[in-house]
Order: structure tokens, then C-alpha cells, then sequence
């Protein structure tokens, strides 16, 4: 049987990009820069996605296209031993745990698309909207709705297959989201005083930079650029032989940073101009920004209404396109694994995610069990995001950068010679040394050894 494939670079460019431009770029960007002062927070970002998350991308696709596997058996194949296989399987339960929460967000954007259309965000005061958003989220039956539906956009998409559901998705959403977002920013900044909001993102304050600063935009970045679990390794596998990796991920990169800097953009100055402090935390774009485009445009409740309808429908693309990839990760392993057809693979994903998914939903008001002092939904954003991803790119590093043959990594970047990769002895370098040790600190940091 054939391996399925993107049908082309572009669709397999916007496919990666499509995954790594999420919820990451526009809900969690915008809130991190917030909290860790602005402009030298993101110029530390860029650095770790150009100097770190470029090179992991690269060893993770890869991975995945030389084994031409899905992930959880990839390093088994490359290693001819399937013990390796244990790499691939912490990406595949970390996309698993990921997609239940990751999903119950993914689902409020839906609730706030339907707020913004029946214009319940109209003449509400700032302490409404932090109302709104506790009865909302606290609910045990609204979010667990837009949850369902969520999901099942998603598996809807990845059952149709690798080109007619994920690419084609990818090239007619990834447009859409590029558009949609422009006009925002370029909306948010003709507002009064939006140039606090532009100085606060441009204007770097180094004396806020501390060791919390640096560690929180390395987290960022893998979080964002989808790295850590074998999510790019899985799409590589579908990349054809003449994708270039190296040109693909710089793409991404490129990509994911110019979402999560024009996030910024519409965020902050649409906050500054009127008068709201950035740094609320993760409640930014729910409380926040409602109140945010109520006040911007109090006088005109139809461009209020209008601008918050296309935010909140840009984010739920974003979303969608993420939460598929996750999905794919999961799926495409049981296809393979277990020889059982897509639609059945696709079917014990979701049934899962619906289980996890009202689980951390419900965890969120009406369920108040604790673990570790955590509810289950911040329980599983930390063992993937703060544990498994860290651990998952380490493997990476150390598999590609020391395990794996210099030969076949050399092969795959140049596409067997045919083109040049001159960066090849610094990308090695990173794999086996610099990358490494940062994400052992990042580790370290998160587990909270250094404070
Ligand atoms: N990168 C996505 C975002 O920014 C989320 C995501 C998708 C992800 N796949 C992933 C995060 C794999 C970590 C690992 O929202």
C-alpha cells in the first residue's frame, strides 16, 4: 500500500504551519509577552525559535521522513530496534493528553464567536465580562458543548485523509487566518493611542530580564512552533523526496513568529489605547479583549461587533488546524500499529479526547477533585507542556544529534545531495550540545529546582 503524501511543498509548508499556529501564537504569545514586560521578552523568543527551534524542527522532520512512519514507530524503524519506539510513544500519549484540554479552549472560541454575532458584548462593564467568562467556563454543560463540537470538526477533517482533509483544510484556512489577521492589526493600530501599545511591543526594557524571562520564551517557543511530541515528524513522514527540511522549517518558523508578533499587535495597542493594563494572564483574549473592542469601539457597536466576530473567528481556525495535527499524531499511529482502518483510528481518538475533554472541562467548576493541588486541567497542561514536551525534544536532540548516523541526517537535509546545506555543522552542533543543555535548564527551571 502506498504511504499517503502531501500533493505538494506549499500544502505540506502550510500543513506544518497549520500546525504550529495555534492557540499558542495568538492566546498564550500575547499573555506571556504581557507578563514578562514586552519588547525584550520577544526579542529573546526569536532567539530561541531561530537558534533552537529551527534546528529541532529540522531533526524531527527528519525523523519522520526517512522512517516514512508516523511517530510512535519511527525511532524503532531508523534504530532497527523498536525499544526506541518509547520516543515516539511519550509524543503519542502527550498529543493524546494535549488534544483533551487543548480542546475545551479550542471550544470557548466557538462561544465566543456565537457572543459576538447575538452582540452579548454589547454594553457590558469590565466586571460583566469577567462574570461572563466564570459562569461560562464554570458551566457543566455549555463548554462541554462547543468541546463536542470541536471535536468533531476535527475528526471530521482527519478522516477525510492526509490531502483531501488535512492539506486541503490547511490551504484554504491558513489564507483565510493570514488575512483576517492583517486587517485586525492594521484596525487595532489606527486606534487612539494604539503607539503605547506599539512602543510597549517594540521598545525593549532590558533591566525586566531575568532567568524566569529567558526559560518562559523557551517553553514558548516549543509550545508554539508544536515541537517536542513528534507533531512535525508525523507530517514529515507525508513530506515528498524533493521537500527541502531545512527550507520547510525555516517557512514555519517564519510563519509561526509573524502570527504571534501580529497577535501582539492587534492585542496591544487595542489594550493600551484603552487604558487596560497588558498583563492580565491567560483570561487576556476572554475578558480582556471583549472589553477591549466594546470601549475601542463603544461609539459604533456594529464595528465592535464586527472586529470581535473576526477575532474570535481566526482564533478558532488556528485552533482547528492545530487540533488536527494532534489529532493526525494519534490516529496515524493506531492505522499503522495496529493495522485498523483510519476511520476506526480516528473514531478511539476522539472517543478519548471527549473523556479527557469533559473531564478538564468539568474540572474547571463543577468537578473539584485536586491532584497534586492541580485541577485535572491544569493537571495535564503540566505534564505535557512543562514535562513531556522538554523530555521529548531532549530525546529528539540526543537520538538525531548522537545516535542516528551524520550520514543520513546529511542525506535528508540535502535530499541525497542534489542540494546544498551549509548550515549543516552548526545545525549539528546545536543538536548535540547548545540544545540540549537549554532544554535541561528549561526542565530544571519548570520543576522549579533553581528558585
Ligand atoms: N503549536 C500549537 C499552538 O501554538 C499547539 C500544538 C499543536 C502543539 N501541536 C503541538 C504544541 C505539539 C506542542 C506539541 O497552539
Amino acid at each position: 500500500m502506498d504511504r499517503a503524501s502531501f500533493g505538494s511543498k506549499i500544502g505540506a509548508i502550510l500543513a506544518a504551519a497549520g500546525s504550529a499556529v495555534g492557540l499558542g501564537n495568538i492566546w498564550r504569545f500575547p499573555y506571556e509577552a504581557g507578563n514578562h514586560g514586552g519588547a525584550a521578552f520577544i526579542l529573546i523568543y526569536l532567539a530561541c525559535v531561530f537558534i533552537m527551534g529551527m534546528p529541532i524542527m529540522i531533526a524531527e522532520f527528519t525523523v519522520g521522513r526517512r522512517a516514512k512512519a508516523s511517530t510512535g514507530r519511527a525511532f524503532g524503524l531508523l534504530a532497527n530496534n523498536s525499544k526506541w519506539n518509547f520516543i515516539g510513544m511519550l509524543g503519542v500519549l502527550a498529543g493524546l493528553l494535549i488534544l483533551g484540554y487543548y480542546s475545551v479552549v479550542a471550544g470557548w472560541t466557538l462561544e465566543y464567536i456565537i457572543a459576538s454575532v447575538t452582540n452579548g458584548f454589547a454594553d457590558k462593564t469590565p466586571e460583566d465580562f469577567v462574570a461572563a467568562f466564570q459562569t461560562f467556563s464554570q458551566d457543566p454543560i455549555r463548554p462541554v458543548i462547543w468541546l463536542l463540537a470541536f471535536l468533531f470538526f476535527t475528526h471530521f477533517i482527519v478522516v477525510k485523509g492526509v490531502k483531501d482533509g488535512i492539506e486541503k483544510s490547511a490551504k484554504i484556512m491558513m489564507p483565510v487566518l493570514f488575512i483576517l489577521i492583517v486587517v485586525l492589526a492594521i484596525c487595532s493600530m489606527t486606534l487612539p493611542n494604539a503607539s503605547k501599545g506599539l512602543e510597549f511591543l517594540l521598545k525593549p526594557d532590558f533591566s525586566k530580564v531575568n532567568a524566569d524571562v529567558f526559560l518562559g520564551a523557551m517553553g514558548q517557543a516549543f509550545f508554539s512552533l508544536s515541537l517536542g511530541m513528534g507533531c512535525l515528524s508525523t507530517y514529515a513522514s507525508y513530506f515528498g523526496s524533493d521537500t527541502r527540511l531545512g527550507k520547510t522549517a525555516l517557512s514555519v518558523g517564519v510563519i509561526d513568529t509573524f502570527v504571534a508578533i501580529l497577535a501582539g499587535l492587534i492585542i496591544f495597542p487595542a489594550a493600551f489605547s484603552v487604558g487596560i493594563q497588558p498583563d492580565a494572564g491567560p483570561s487576556l483574549i476572554f475578558i480582556t479583549l471583549p472589553n477591549v473592542f466594546q470601549q475601542a469601539f463603544g461609539g459604533i457597536p456594529f464595528l465592535a461587533m464586527i472586529f470581535s466576530l473576526l477575532f474570535y473567528v481566526l482564533l478558532a481556525l488556528a485552533a482547528l488546524t492545530s487540533t488536527i495535527s494532534l489529532h493526525e499524531v494519534v490516529t496515524a499511529y493506531l492505522n499503522e500499529r495496529f493495522k485498523i482502518g483510519r476511520n476506526r483510528a480516528a473514531m478511539l481518538v476522539t472517543g478519548f479526547c471527549i473523556v479527557t475533554g469533559i473531564l478538564s472541562s468539568l474540572s474547571l467548576g463543577a468537578w473539584d477533585a485536586k491532584f497534586f493541588s492541580l485541577s485535572f486541567f491544569d493537571l495535564l497542561d503540566f505534564v505535557t507542556a512543562k514535562l513531556m514536551l522538554p523530555l521529548g525534544g531532549l530525546l529528539v536532540c540526543l537520538f538525531v544529534g548522537w545516535y542516528l548516523k551524520r550520514s543520513v541526517s546529511y542525506e535528508e537535509l540535502t535530499n541525497y545531495g542534489l542540494q546544498k546545506a551549509t548550515y549543516f555543522p552548526i545545525y549539528m552542533f546545536i543538536l548535540r550540545y547548545f540544545a540540549p543543555i537549554a532544554i535541561t535548564l528549561i526542565f530544571v527551571n519548570e520543576l522549579g529546582w533553581l528558585s
